[in-house]
């Protein structure tokens, strides 16, 4: 497995998504929340994965709970060191105080003493920066947290929320992917010349990019009320699903397997892709060894780019 060294750490080039565990929206059923989904964070690790991603919110705590149980369940094989654990606060009231019993909370659902990465899931421009950041920076300070992440930060917020942590924030986790190609303006530049990691969710627009929707078969879940499952958000993304299957015909992989290849050919990037098995898990691993050339990922981007022009 490929890793990117941020900050004196080796993070996974791919991480597993977990907001699908025990989460109703999703819509997959107690068979996956007590049975795939732990088979998933094992098979993860095994393959040399270590960045797992999580959040207070999903499944109200039942993801947490579902990847620290599946991390200790071998009592011979403890799978905690061998995990980049990240996780979110929700933050509603983001004052010191309620940031601190949340994190103890996720720590003890994660079954750890120590949090990898605290990530503040959405800016709250309510609160100031430096009552939030002071809180983020006790947990640091206390050993509770080791590295600390924002996440959907625009540049501006990112950087007055280093300035006020006092010290470098580790990361920012965004929306990133062909069909969001945002991050690639202001925070991919800022990232790469500050030692920061981009995370990016959503990496194949929850499952838009398999190109295994069409009108005719969609999802039945939540995804089918986005715009992007609509019939009419199907017909317009099929160039660049079309394009997916040409470059993944020259290098034998999947258009979902292309569409993660482009991101991480970009430095800073570790992708966080959730799958609904583990055969989808796979395949998203094996993407990271899977190169492109720079024909290749130019045409991506510029269909990608005229895509995501209003
Ligand atoms: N910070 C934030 O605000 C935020 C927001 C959203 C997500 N996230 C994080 O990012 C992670 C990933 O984002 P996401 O789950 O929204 O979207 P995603 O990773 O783009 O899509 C995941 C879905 O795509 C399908 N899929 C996965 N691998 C596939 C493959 N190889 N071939 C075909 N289909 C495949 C699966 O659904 P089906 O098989 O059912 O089609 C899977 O559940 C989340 O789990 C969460 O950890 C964070």
């Amino acid at each position: 497995m490929r890793i990117r060294s941020i900050q004196g750490e080796s993070v996974s080039v791919v991480g597993l998504g977990t907001w699908q565990f025990g989460s109703r929206e999703w819509g997959y059923g107690a068979s996956y929340a007590l049975g795939t989904a732990a088979e998933l964070v094992k098979r993860a690790i095994e393959r040399g994965v270590n960045l797992i991603d999580t959040a207070e919110l999903y499944g109200f705590g039942a993801s947490e709970r579902i990847i620290g149980d599946a991390l200790r369940e071998d009592a011979e094989r403890d799978l905690r060191d061998d995990a980049f654990l990240a996780t979110k606060f929700y933050p509603v009231v983001p004052i010191p105080a309620m940031m601190t019993t949340h994190c103890y909370r996720s720590a003890q659902r994660l079954r750890v003493n120590q949090i990898d990465l605290y990530q503040l899931h959405f800016p709250n421009p309510v609160f100031p920066m430096s009552s939030q950041m002071s809180g983020a920076r006790r947990l640091v300070e206390r050993g509770v947290v080791r590295k600390v992440g924002v996440s959907n930060y625009s540049l501006s917020a990112w950087q007055r929320a280093d300035r006020a942590l006092g010290f470098p924030t580790f990361s920012n986790q965004v929306h990133f992917s062909l069909l969001k190609t945002a991050p690639l303006q202001e925070l991919l530049p800022w990232a790469q010349t500050n030692d920061r990691l981009l995370i990016a969710y959503s990496p194949l627009e929850q499952g838009l990019l398999s190109g295994k929707y069409s009108p005719d078969s969609r999802p039945k879940d939540f995804r089918r009320l986005r715009p992007g499952f609509s019939e009419r958000g199907l017909r317009r993304i099929a160039p660049l699903i079309d394009l997916l299957r040409q470059v993944g015909q020259e290098v034998s992989a999947s258009p979902a397997q292309v569409a993660l290849a482009w991101l991480l050919h970009h430095p800073n990037v570790v992708v966080i892709p959730g799958a609904s098995s583990l055969g989808q898990l796979d395949s998203n691993i094996d993407a990271a060894s899977l190169e492109l050339n720079e024909r290749q990922v130019s045409h991506l981007t510029e269909v990608a780019v005229s895509l995501n022009r209003p």
